[in-house]
């Protein structure tokens, strides 16, 4: 399952994205919003965040107009990798060395057919895992060490 969240400024970008994992047959669940209303991107990135860090999903898609602010907001839940692509490099390589458990992209940024072929990037690469689990682990001891500030 996929969770998958946006805030105002990518509602449509979602709804094209919902569309594809369903010719894909991909189930997903969405976490909001549910229309192009003004609304705050915090909201979506911590649920999806929530849902992706508890295993209720076991990944996730982030939108907003850059990618930024709902990437950062769901890096902020313990466990979350999520990264911000606008190309496939970055996607690939985000799966295959820091197993980056949510995409997020900017609607403002990339357009439906490239957000679709990063998508496709980022779903079909495959963890490698050795030297990058022991470097994904430093980052989490990062943030076991800074909970009391
Ligand atoms: C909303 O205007 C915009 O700030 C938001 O979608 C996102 O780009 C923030 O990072």
């Amino acid at each position: 399952m996929i969770a998958i969240g946006s805030d105002h400024a990518a509602f449509a970008l979602k709804k094209e994205i919902e569309k594809y994992l369903e010719e894909k047959g991909l189930e997903y669940k969405d976490y909001g919003c549910f229309s192009e209303e003004r609304t705050d991107y915090p909201i979506y990135g911590e649920l999806v965040g929530k849902a992706v860090a508890s295993g209720e999903c076991e990944k996730g898609i982030l939108l907003c107009g850059t990618g930024v602010g709902i990437s950062l907001a769901a890096n902020k839940v313990r466990g979350v990798r999520a990264v911000v692509c606008s190309d496939c490099y970055t996607a690939k390589l985000s799966k295959e060395h820091n197993n980056t458990n949510i995409l997020a992209m900017g609607s403002r940024v990339v357009g439906v057919d490239l957000a679709k072929m990063i998508l496709d990037t980022w779903l079909g690469a495959t963890f490698q895992g050795e030297r990058h689990q022991r470097r994904i682990d430093m980052i989490h001891e990062i943030e076991n060490r800074n909970i009391n500030f």
